[in-house]
């Protein structure tokens, strides 16, 4: 259990679902950073709504969040108004879930959900590697999927789904993304020149952005394969790494708290 104050529009929450791990934190809202270490949870081999609903509600139980605190929920899929529509790399039976509803029924909380790339976008974008940058964003997530999010002028256009692109007649994150770089066994070089390189030249040509910002974990290792690329663009790693995903769900939901009128019980 770890303490903390939480203070409307000051400290949110956000809980980043991924495919080997849950991880959550309380969210300093205005500097863009963690309020305190996160807590992480092993995502359940079996990763159905239930068995994930349950590790939600451990990582809120943990930090002690106050009901009334905006908690903002990221997941590695299509989510419109809190459904989530495709499930690549987590449990089929996720489609067609309600994962908001899901949340509130398990936990009491009213959550905000987001795709994984887009609350990692967001969150490069206001506080990280495209803090600034006018025009086109293109974030691009680098991990067991290729995640995507476009952002113009500071408004997020969300599921683009880009690590879908069907290029070369392969669905684009089944050649580039970095699980089959590891899978494969290839080094950085083959992966940036070989598989990253037409990656984000059909991407570029697509949607012409200012700026690209690569992310995921293995955006810690940036300078090993990001600068092999090549993109009329600049390209940089992304500034927030592995806590984009927490930060930006929990702005974001605090942003629907703001639109939205407090719902009456
Ligand atoms: C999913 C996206 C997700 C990405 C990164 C893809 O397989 O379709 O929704 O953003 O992986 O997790």
């Amino acid at each position: 259990m770890t303490t903390v104050t939480y203070e409307a529009g000051a400290v949110g929450f956000g809980i980043d679902i991924g495919g080997s791990g849950i991880k959550g934190a309380p969210a300093d809202l205005r500097a863009g950073a963690l309020a305190a270490k996160r807590f992480r949870v092993p995502t359940p081999e079996k990763s159905t709504p239930e068995a994930v609903a349950a590790c939600l509600a451990e990582v809120l139980l943990h930090f002690e969040v106050p009901t009334a605190t905006p908690v903002g929920i990221t997941f590695p899929g299509i989510i419109q108004h809190g459904v989530v529509l495709s499930s690549a790399n987590l449990h089929k039976s996720w489609i067609g879930t309600d994962l908001a509803e899901l949340v509130r029924l398990t936990t009491g909380h009213r959550v905000t959900v987001v795709n994984d790339a887009d609350a990692a976008g967001y969150a490069e974008v206001r506080h990280g590697a495209a803090l600034g940058q006018d025009g086109v964003v293109l974030v691009l997530t680098l991990g067991t999927g290729i995640g995507s999010a476009l952002i113009n002028d500071g408004r997020l256009v969300p599921n683009t789904e880009l690590g879908h692109l069907e290029i070369d007649g392969y669905d684009a994150e089944t050649r580039a993304s970095s699980a089959v770089k590891d899978r494969e066994g290839l080094s950085y070089k083959v992966w940036a020149k070989e598989r990253l390189q037409r990656y984000f030249e059909v991407v570029e040509f697509l949607f012409s952005p200012d700026l690209f910002v690569v992310g995921g974990g293995v955006s810690k290792d940036h300078e090993k394969f990001v600068p092999l690329i090549t993109t009329r663009a600049p390209i940089v790693p992304a500034a927030l790494r592995n806590q984009a995903g927490i930060i930006g769900a929990a702005a974001l939901a605090d942003r629907a708290a703001r639109e939205l009128p407090t719902p009456t019980p």
